[in-house]
């Protein structure tokens, strides 16, 4: 398969019954564990300490659990995300109605240079094919005015892993090299590690980086 073939059948996986599947499972569990989704907070409190915000976009932004909480912090006008599922975006509007939340792939971002000042991802490049992830890097980097986050499966090496039975559709790298190699001009400015445990999140490893100024 090509390369930008095996994009579009993962953004069609997602963006259909796959994806639905995926909104109605963390739709559930959201009700169910209102108080555990709540722990997302103190993660971006300390990040919009941190950073300093104006505005913020979540690239893979699903039915807006890191969203709700950036909303509360920066103000829902100043929050946007994209997607590809329709459902998810929909349910992330029933939250975030001021919140600019627009169906679109990672690959092509339909926002200007430098739009925000915070740019980030969760648990969404380990979704892309390897051959994609210089494009998707490039485009978070592009709308980024000065910090990009992301959220991700690390291994030291590429590997896929099974996932719901579906072939090439999650991986582990080492995404905050990758962004490096790729993009030398990014400061790497703190990284951490969100262990599964009881919490809200699951062993994830995330870099900040920093846009030079101008
Ligand atoms: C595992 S979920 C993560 C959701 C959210 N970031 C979080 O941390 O709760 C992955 C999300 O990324 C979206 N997604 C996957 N590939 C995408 C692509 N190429 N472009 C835009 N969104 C994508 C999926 O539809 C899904 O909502």
């Amino acid at each position: 398969m090509g390369e930008s073939e095996d994009a579009k059948r993962l953004e069609e996986l997602w963006a259909g019954e796959f994806g639905d599947d995926y909104v109605a499972r963390n739709d559930e569990y959201a009700a169910r564990n209102a108080e555990l989704q709540r722990g997302r907070l103190p993660f971006w409190q300390a990040r919009v300490e941190a950073l300093q915000p104006a505005n913020v976009l979540e690239i893979g932004c699903n039915v807006g659990g890191n969203l709700r909480w950036i909303a509360e912090l920066v103000g829902a006008e100043h929050v946007a995300g994209i997607d590809v599922n329709e459902g998810a975006l929909q349910t992330a509007r029933e939250h975030l109605p001021a919140a600019d939340l627009r169906r679109a792939p990672a690959r092509a971002l339909p926002f200007a240079d430098a739009s925000f000042d915070l740019v980030f991802t969760t648990g969404v490049l380990i979704h892309q094919p390897p051959s994609e992830l210089p494009t998707v890097m490039d485009e978070i980097v592009r709308v980024s005015r000065r910090h990009v986050l992301c959220g991700e499966y690390q291994a030291p090496d590429i590997e896929e892993v099974p996932y719901r039975g579906q072939e090439g559709a999650l991986y582990r790298a080492d995404y905050g090299r990758m962004y490096q190699e790729r993009h030398p001009e990014l400061t790497l400015i703190d990284q951490g590690f969100l262990p599964k445990g009881d919490g809200p999140w699951d062993d994830l490893t995330w870099w900040v980086f920093e846009k030079p100024a101008g």
